[in-house]
């Protein structure tokens, strides 16, 4: 296992050489503009270090690494018209830079481009592979579905944000790492058990993102500060709020909430205030940290050394502290 950034250096490399497209430009230029605006790479770091741990070479991770984050770009690019969101990783999002239409099809053929980089597995490997990417990414536009339809919804229950974040999120951290653990042909309980690590992993990083989005800083975190508050998104911090903030708390939360009347700053300032008073804030931060540790419990299936687990507790923790 190697430094993150040595992993991130590879990927970065293999990711230039893909990323270079022809005509129509205002199908490939979009492309190009997402996956040149960086991110965190999670995903495939997460895909390469799982090989090497397995005991498999890195290198013939790199396509899957790739598909799943083109997968993971694509996702944002639709999700971005679904939220109606301005900005993505600092800077404009597609649709507002080109239009619709033009992100509805980039993000079509980047989903296409996914699936082509899986192309170069063979035989049993490209099935595994197939099959658990075909699953995860069906989970993922349910997951969207449902964090779509819960915007209009008021009787949403931590359970189905949890099943929420998990489908439209986790699951895809989690099949990151299982791909990276097909690859290295590890045994089927080390595959099961990584992509359960991931799998934890992934909802304690949904629900600091959800904080983040109300809480982080617009500079580092590169999106709209508040944008989940303005879109009425159920978050746990929301529902926390809602469970644990006074009589008045709750009303002034549902009325904000349902109604297009209020002006955004202040709706965000007023919703903030409830978050932190009523105890959602330290509530999300506990559970952030609950999921982060019951990630950490699952790495006692594994039969990997001690020196490896440390370094996936190691990235759990960092990510934990994220602001970015
Ligand atoms: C954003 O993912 C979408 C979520 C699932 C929260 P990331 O936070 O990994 O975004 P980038 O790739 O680093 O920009
Ligand atoms: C997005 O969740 C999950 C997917 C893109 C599938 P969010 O809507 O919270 O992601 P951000 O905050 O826009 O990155
Ligand atoms: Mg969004
Ligand atoms: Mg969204
Ligand atoms: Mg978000």
């Amino acid at each position: 296992m190697k430094p993150i950034a040595f992993y991130q250096d590879e990927f970065s490399q293999h990711l230039e050489e893909f990323n270079s497209f022809s005509e129509p430009k205002n199908l490939y230029q979009p492309i190009s503009y997402i996956l040149s605006l960086g991110g965190k790479r999670l995903r495939p770091v997460l895909t390469l270090m799982t090989t090497d741990i397995f005991g498999g070479n890195f290198k013939d991770a790199l396509n899957a690494a790739l598909c799943v984050e083109v997968f993971h770009n694509f996702s944002l690019i639709h999700d971005d018209i679904m939220d109606d969101a301005p900005l993505r990783r600092g800077q404009v999002t597609v649709h507002e830079k080109w239009d619709l239409n033009t992100g509805i099809l980039s993000g079509d053929a980047m989903l296409i481009l996914s699936y082509r980089l899986l192309e170069s597995y063979e035989n049993e490997q490209f099935k595994s592979l197939m099959t658990l990417f075909s699953e995860t990414a069906l989970q993922v536009c349910e997951g969207q579905q449902y964090d779509v339809d819960f915007e209009t919804r008021n009787d949403v229950i931590v359970d189905q944000y949890i099943r929420m974040i998990a489908y439209k999120t986790a699951v895809l951290v989690a099949a990151a790492m299982k791909m990276g653990a097909i690859i290295a042909k590890t045994t089927p309980q080390n595959q099961n058990s990584i992509y359960e690590y991931g799998y934890n992993l992934g909802i304690a990083f949904q629900l600091q993102d959800d904080y983040l989005d109300a809480f982080g800083d617009t500079e580092t975190f590169g999106k709209q500060i508040g944008g989940d508050i303005i879109e009425n998104k159920k978050t746990y911090l929301y529902l926390k709020a809602l469970e644990l903030g006074s009589k008045n708390d709750k009303k002034v939360l549902l009325e904000l909430f349902n109604s297009e009347s209020n002006t955004s700053e202040e709706k965000i300032n007023t919703v903030k205030e409830i978050f932190e008073t009523s105890g959602a804030v330290i509530q999300t931060k506990a559970a952030i940290e609950s999921y982060t540790k019951k990630a950490f419990s699952v790495l006692e299936n594994l039969a990997i050394s001690d020196e490896k687990k440390m370094g996936l507790r190691h990235f759990g923790e960092q990510l934990m502290q994220r602001k970015v």
